[in-house]
């Protein structure tokens, strides 16, 4: 039996699942989170077969994790798993952070809109109140964040995607939360926004949609949910065509990242230093 002294060493286990995985930032932000508390955390990041999550997720709990991370491509599979959900986990329908409850239930919850929201508005000091967004995109990273974006009360949400039926769709299941339509790319001649968040997956092809020019009303932010170490195509566009401020998701990662934090250790960590250290090292 290990004693006392042995016990209080031993650290907490968290991990973030996913495939691919291994250039995940996610272990690093953690640990410097765990260090802001002085808490005694290991983070650690776990391939895993696109056939085996939920047996990975079932060792992991064995093993004594207390709740993990979930990227590409289960946070469908995730989201099915959870005995029990958060209200921005059933919008998003999809899961990014699991906890393991104390009584052997696995509680499934969404931080991607939250952390995209405050890195909006926290870091960037951009208020989505009464503002025209335009997102790019139809797929599961932009219904994760709809649910989010909409409680801020935008004047008007437009999604536009390359397939429209998708961008309907989405637009029909968030109706009830403000004003949202939808369009294709080319309907979008004409057209101006305060705000343009690209959360299509193009920029890993290292491709954008196909925007018109004249898109950004004054003083325009656009934001790329993905990031990389140089700008993507979308956002190089962006500065090119009259976007004021034109910024990646690394705010967004690290965002969502602390409130994962918050669900599992309740404590909400200082995101800045992180955010900034981050980027020196980019
Ligand atoms: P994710 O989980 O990243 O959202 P996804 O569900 O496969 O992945 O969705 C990818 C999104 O990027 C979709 O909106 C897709 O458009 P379609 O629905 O028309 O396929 C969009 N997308 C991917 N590559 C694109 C490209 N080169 N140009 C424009 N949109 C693109």
């Amino acid at each position: 039996m290990a004693t006392k002294a042995e016990k209080d060493t031993t650290p907490a286990r968290y991990a973030v699942m996913g495939n691919p995985v291994a250039h995940s930032k996610s272990p690093a932000i953690h640990k410097q989170f765990a260090h802001q508390f002085g808490h005694n955390i290991e983070y650690t990041a776990l391939w895993v077969d696109t056939d085996g999550f939920a047996e990975a997720v079932e060792q992991f709990r064995t093993e004594g994790g207390k709740g993990f991370n979930v990227t590409v491509p289960f946070k469908i599979e995730a989201f099915k798993l959870a005995d029990n959900l958060s209200d921005r986990a059933k919008l998003a329908g999809a899961v990014n952070t699991i906890r393991f409850e104390p009584d052997g239930k696995i509680f499934g919850d969404n931080t991607d809109g939250t952390g995209l929201v405050h890195d909006l508005t926290k870091n960037l000091n951009v208020y989505l109140r009464s503002k025209k967004i335009l997102v790019l995109g139809a797929g599961g990273a932009v219904r994760g964040v709809l649910g989010p974006l909409l409680k801020q009360n935008p004047a008007l949400l437009v999604i536009a995607n390359r397939t429209v039926a998708k961008a309907k769709e989405l637009a029909q299941a968030f109706a009830t939360f403000g004003k949202v339509e939808s369009i294709g790319y080319g309907d979008l001649v004409g057209k101006r926004f305060d705000i343009v968040i690209n959360g299509t997956s193009a920029s890993l092809q290292g491709e954008m949609p196909p925007l018109p020019v004249n898109l950004f009303a004054n003083n325009a932010v656009a934001y790329d949910m993905m990031y990389d170490d140089k700008p993507t195509p979308f956002l190089e566009w962006a500065m090119l065509h009259g976007a004021e401020t034109a910024v990646d998701g690394l705010g967004m990662l690290v965002e969502q990242a602390a409130e994962s934090y918050l669900l599992w250790r309740g404590a909400r960590p200082d995101t800045r230093p992180v955010i900034q250290q981050l980027r020196k090292g980019s």
